[in-house]
């Protein structure tokens, strides 16, 4: 892949929540510059455009993608746009950053993936856990050795969101259930600690609007480490998760996917690690390394890694009885 020169040109392509949240944190960065929003409506896009001082809105993704004013374009719509807009823009020769899920399943993967190689450009799922300076610290620690060989993983993203059947969490057409929302984070902890789980199982719950509101997974390594995994929509649990090694152990407050803050306790001592700041930018500045770099993936977050991740929620929500019409 040619690298992308100075400087970085963004398109964001959506206006909700993690839009707004993405370009107040991109505006801590020295680095790159976001030149573009784009959305279904004009009204929105320039509404946006004006509150976050964007200079081009446009009122079509399809605009968004024929703008010669973006490098890459950070895709931030409900989950069941992110595969046929990823591919629409790496086609038109943008790199790609996807919220997470980085598609509703693993064909739609397979098909995004497929659309960088053919079109030569960057693409990586904005697992931003990944890049959080705290869990990159932890990771350090517990390849240092740490807390010894990590031998199991306990891990809870739930909370109580009242019944909206209009909610994106809620709707299964808009990609709705707590696994492909919250349960993405314990699961890439564990994934990321222990590698791919040779056997999962599941038990969970599914909504009267047909999406899974709990689920419990319960993971097994053939070296003999587990992890049991949580997610819902109906009850506030933990949002904390729990490393246990053979000598130590590390703890993650509440919420555990972005937090600055953990303990490691080993042969009779604590230790507090307090990091950076928490935000979306860190995994910004991979994407930024990477597209300089030339690199059409990041190792942080491999393209195989969101894909797999996918194939066995697929197993999942079929053992739940949970299928979007995209399946
Ligand atoms: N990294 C994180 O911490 C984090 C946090 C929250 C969410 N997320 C992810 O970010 C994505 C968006 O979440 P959000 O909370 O920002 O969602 P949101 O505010 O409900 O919606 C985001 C955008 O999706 C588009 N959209 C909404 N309904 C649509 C529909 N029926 N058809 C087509 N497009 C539609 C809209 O864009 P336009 O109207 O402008 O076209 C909307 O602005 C999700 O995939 C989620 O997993 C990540």
């Amino acid at each position: 892949m040619k690298p992308v020169t100075d400087p970085i040109r963004w398109g964001v392509a959506g206006t909700g929540g993690i839009a707004a949240s993405f370009v107040r944190d991109f505006a801590a960065l020295d680095d790159g510059e976001i030149t573009a929003v784009g959305s279904r409506s004009a009204a929105s896009a320039q509404a946006f455009a004006a509150e976050h001082d964007i200079g081009r809105a446009h009122g079509s993704y399809e605009e968004l993608a024929a703008d010669p004013e973006v490098d890459v374009v950070y895709v931030a719509g409900i989950h069941p746009v992110h595969a046929p807009q990823s591919c629409m823009f790496l086609d038109a020769g943008k790199h790609v950053l996807v919220e997470k899920p980085m598609a509703l399943n693993a064909r739609e993967a397979d098909a995004m993936i497929d659309a960088a190689t053919r079109n030569d450009r960057f693409l990586m799922e904005a697992m931003w856990m990944r890049f959080n300076p705290a869990h990159v610290e932890m990771m350090r620690r517990v390849d240092d050795g740490a807390i010894g060989e990590v031998r199991r993983v306990i891990a809870d993203f739930s909370f109580a969101l009242p019944m909206d059947e209009h909610h994106r969490l809620w709707d299964r057409d808009k990609g709705g259930g707590a696994l492909l929302d919250l349960g993405i984070y314990p699961v890439n902890l564990a994934w990321w600690l222990l590698g791919e789980p040779h056997r999962t199982e599941v038990a969970g719950h599914v909504s009267a609007t047909g999406v899974d509101d709990e689920v419990t997974l319960l993971c097994a390594w053939d070296g003999g480490a587990t992890a049991a995994l949580t997610a819902g929509l109906r009850l506030p649990g933990t949002l904390a998760a729990r490393v246990e090694g053979t000598t130590g152990s590390i703890e993650i407050p509440a919420p555990a996917h972005a937090t600055d803050r953990m303990t490691i306790t080993a042969g009779g001592a604590s230790e507090t690690l307090e990091s950076e700041s928490v935000g979306l930018r860190h995994q910004v500045v991979e994407v930024h390394r990477c597209l300089r770099a030339g690199e059409r993936e990041s190792p942080r977050m491999p393209l195989a890694t969101s894909r797999a991740v996918l194939a066995r929620f697929d197993q999942i929500r079929a053992e739940l009885g949970v299928r979007y019409d995209a399946d």
